[in-house]
């Protein structure tokens, strides 16, 4: 094991922390990027810098150092502290109404304050400098939050190791240079070794995106940018899941024996099932509307089918969030006073809460149909952790083509979220489609996504970024 060796940083982890009668609790969180990089850390031990969700103004920069998991430890977790000031302006403010939305291409939610981006210089500061008093010899850096820290750690150490993972959309350049402050934002990922995507199509806009602020130094064909004498590797390395955890789960005798009993439950012929994080780039309310049409246009369904949101509460504080929240619970509240006309299947149930991984993959087995309708999405790990579970040969994939997973997941049927009317009639055809092709789909889907599981996306940028430095060429 080379523990020793790797420091992960990024602003959420696996982990939150509270504070309970003089103890500290820890409680998983819930994300894409959790998901993806706890298994590096669990195989090869190391140091997550992050921040765990507590608000400190007395000044100090960092709270508890633990190990991690806690009974079973594999790594540590160093916790970062944020103010109040800082939580507003650089978490609220710059992450996540100026970068996130403007990434995901929703330009008419970003905000573009100055506060906001000074308090995103200086919290990148604070994380670097945790992170370099670690001495490891590879730093990885993930997601939007800590753009800047590379090259923050190329600066206090010209020979840091630096890989840096992207896990959300990257916008085409006329969509990133609405940024006032994309230059510093492109500057401070340049520090990295790697750099790398979910996606081909991300990698090219961020060439193109590079090219508009250093126009002589881009190598797209060849995967490289050279800045100051240094190579810089852009690739596109989408994040897999742990395959061999979701089928275990998914032959455990008691999932199975609870999907059934979430069949049951719900009382309908066909269960169509979402599971998203509480958050506008999904595609909730389209779904829901997309549903509503489904059933006026085809009403011999009312009664036998129902859709099953589950929608994780997520950024509560901010406005957007609990906007998107009302918008929901209305919609569900009206597609059922209107289409509950037998007393049947109810046509939507939803709960705002988040399952653990045995809950989910429960979920899965129960359902008929996935339908992931993001708007826009940097990957969307459920759509593969259905598939995967799905060790039956049943089910059927609906997938949004704005999901990066739709780069990969041919066997997936395409739906575009905007149309209802399309959406609707895809939703008829997964909910028809003969059991012979739901297994042909479905053997393609798990092919691709164990072909590239969890431990193939952290290897590979690893590997890719060791022999960087040490002077081989990344194809040998
Ligand atoms: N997830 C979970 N409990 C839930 C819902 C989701 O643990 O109730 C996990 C899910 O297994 C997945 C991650 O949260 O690994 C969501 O990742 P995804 O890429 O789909 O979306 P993100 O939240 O990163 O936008
Ligand atoms: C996405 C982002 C992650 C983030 C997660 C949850 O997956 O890529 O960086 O951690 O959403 O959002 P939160 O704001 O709660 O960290």
């Amino acid at each position: 094991r080379s523990s020793a060796q790797l420091a992960v940083v990024s602003n959420r982890g696996a982990y939150t922390i509270q504070e309970s009668y003089d103890r500290l609790v820890t409680r998983r969180t819930v994300g894409g990027l959790a998901s993806a990089v706890e298994p590096v850390l669990h195989a090869q031990g190391g140091t997550w810098i992050s921040w765990c969700g507590r608000i400190d103004n007395s000044g100090k920069d960092r709270g508890a150092k633990l190990s991690i998991p806690p009974g079973e430890p594999r790594y540590h977790l160093q916790e970062v502290f944020l103010s109040t000031e800082e939580h507003d302006n650089y978490y609220h403010g710059f992450c996540n109404a100026c970068l996130w939305p403007l990434c995901h291409q929703m330009t008419e939610r970003c905000s573009f304050e100055k506060a906001y981006w000074d308090a995103y210089r200086r919290v990148n500061q604070k994380f670097a400098r945790i992170t370099m008093e670690t001495r490891k010899e590879i730093y990885w850096v993930h997601d939007f939050h800590l753009a800047l820290v590379p090259q923050l750690l190329r600066n206090m150490s010209g020979s840091a190791t630096i890989a840096f993972f992207w896990h959300i959309p990257f916008p085409p350049p006329d969509i990133f240079q609405i940024l006032p402050w994309g230059r510093q934002v492109i500057y401070g990922l340049l520090g990295s070794d790697l750099i790398a995507f979910h996606t081909a199509r991300y990698v090219q806009n961020f060439f193109d995106t590079v090219a508009c602020y250093y126009p002589a130094r881009i190598y797209p064909e060849q995967g490289l940018i050279r800045l100051h004498n240094r190579r810089i590797l852009v690739q596109a390395i989408p994040v897999g899941i742990n395959c061999h955890r979701f089928e275990q789960l998914a032959a455990d005798p008691a999932v199975r024996a609870r999907a059934e009993e979430i069949r049951r439950s719900l009382g309908a012929e066909k269960i169509l099932l979402g599971i998203d994080r509480m958050d506008y780039t999904k595609g909730i309310p389209e779904r829901i509307r997309a549903m509503a049409y489904f059933l006026e246009k085809y009403p011999e369904y009312c009664g036998r089918v129902t859709l099953l949101q589950i929608a994780v509460p997520s950024r509560n504080g901010i406005g957007e969030y609990g906007v998107l929240k009302q918008e929901v619970e209305r919609l569900v509240g009206e597609i059922n006073g209107r289409y509950d006309r037998t007393y049947g299947a109810v046509p939507v149930r939803y709960r705002y809460q988040s399952l653990d991984q045995a809950e989910l993959v429960a979920h899965y087995l129960a359902a008929d149909v996935l339908l992931v309708t993001a708007l826009r999405d940097g990957l969307n790990l459920v759509a593969k952790e259905f598939a995967i579970s799905r060790i039956d040969g049943k089910g059927v994939l609906v997938l949004s083509p704005f999901a990066g997973a739709a780069e990969e997941l041919h066997g997936a049927l395409l739906a575009n979220p905007f149309e209802p009317a399309h959406l609707a009639a895809k939703i008829k055809m997964a909910l028809e489609m003969p059991p012979q092709e739901q297994k042909n789909r479905l053997e393609s889907l798990r092919r691709t996504i164990k072909n590239r599981d969890v431990r193939w996306w952290w290897q590979s940028n690893l590997k890719l970024v060791k022999s960087l430095v040490s002077g081989l060429s990344p194809a040998s």
